[in-house]
C-alpha cells in the first residue's frame, strides 16, 4: 500500500477542492501557466511605455458587450496608438453557447489572426441566432455544425475544414478555458468588464459610452503630460 506524502495528499486534496475554494484554485492556475498573455490584441498594437492599456472581457452572446463594442471601437480609432486593446472571451456560464462561440474566437485566431475581430463583430450581429431560446431544440452537434458554417462565412470557405478540425483540436478547447481561468483570476463576475492599465473598472457587467471613456481616458493622458516619475496613486 502506497502512502500518500503530505505533499501528494494536499495536491489531490486541492483537485476536490477545485471547484469550491478560490484560494485552492489559484494554486492550480498557478501550476498551468500559459506560453502566452490570454486574448486577442487589436490591430495588432502592442503596448509600448506610454500606452493606455485596456483589457475588455467579452462574451460573445451577451448583449451588453455588444452594446460596449462600438463605443470602445470608437474611441480607439479617435485615439490611435496612445490607447492598446486586449479582448479575452469571458464565456459566462448561463449563455450556453458563450463557450463555443469563445472557442470559434480562439480557432480563426490561429487561422488567421486579422480576422479574430472581423468574427467577434459578426457574432454580436448576429448573436440572437445563438441565444439559449434559439438553439433550445438543437443538439450539441448541430450548434458547432451552425457555427462552423457562420465562421467560415467570415473567413473564408477555403477555411471550412480547418474551422471544423479546429473544434476536434483539444488546443482550442485548452486555450477557451485559459481565458476563462484568466478572467477568474482577475475576479471577472460579468461582462462587459474593463481593466485600464491594470486596475479594473467599477460598474461591471455595463457597457461605458464614448462619454464615459472620454472620462477615463483623458485625465490619464494629462498626468502623464504633466509628469514623467509621478509617485504612483496607491503609494500616497
Ligand atoms: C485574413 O483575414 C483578413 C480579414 O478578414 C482578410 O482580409 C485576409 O485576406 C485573410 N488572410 C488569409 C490568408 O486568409
Ligand atoms: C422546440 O420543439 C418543440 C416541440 O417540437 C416546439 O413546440 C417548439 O416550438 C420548438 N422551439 C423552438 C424555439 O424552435
Amino acid at each position: 500500500m502506497e502512502i500518500l506524502k503530505p505533499k501528494q495528499g494536499f495536491l489531490i486534496l486541492s483537485s476536490l477542492l477545485f471547484v469550491c475554494n478560490l484560494s485552492v484554485w489559484t494554486i492550480h492556475v498557478q501550476g498551468s501557466i500559459p506560453a502566452r498573455f490570454d486574448g486577442f490584441v487589436y490591430k495588432d498594437d502592442l503596448p509600448h511605455a506610454d500606452t493606455i492599456m485596456i483589457e475588455a472581457f467579452f462574451d460573445p452572446v451577451c448583449p451588453d458587450s455588444r452594446d460596449a463594442w462600438p463605443p470602445l471601437k470608437q474611441v480607439l480609432e479617435d485615439y490611435g496608438p496612445r490607447l492598446s486593446l486586449i479582448v479575452h472571451p469571458f464565456a459566462l456560464p448561463f449563455h450556453d453557447n458563450a463557450f463555443v462561440t469563445s472557442r470559434a474566437l480562439h480557432i480563426v485566431n490561429k487561422l488567421n489572426a486579422s480576422a479574430t475581430y472581423h468574427l467577434l463583430e459578426l457574432f454580436f450581429k448576429h448573436q440572437e441566432k445563438f441565444y439559449n431560446q434559439q438553439t433550445h431544440n438543437m443538439s450539441r452537434a448541430s450548434v458547432v455544425d451552425h457555427i462552423v458554417r457562420f465562421v467560415t462565412k467570415a473567413v473564408g470557405d477555403d477555411l471550412l475544414s480547418a474551422v471544423e478540425s479546429g473544434f476536434n483540436d483539444r488546443n482550442s478547447d485548452f486555450a477557451t478555458r485559459v481565458s476563462f481561468k484568466y478572467g477568474c483570476s482577475r475576479g471577472v463576475i460579468g461582462t462587459p468588464y474593463f481593466i485600464v492599465n491594470g486596475f479594473p473598472l467599477p460598474n461591471a457587467g455595463s457597457a461605458v459610452d464614448y462619454k464615459g471613456w472620454r472620462s477615463i481616458i483623458d485625465p490619464l493622458i494629462n498626468k502623464q503630460r504633466q509628469s514623467g516619475d509621478e509617485i504612483p496613486y496607491f503609494f500616497l
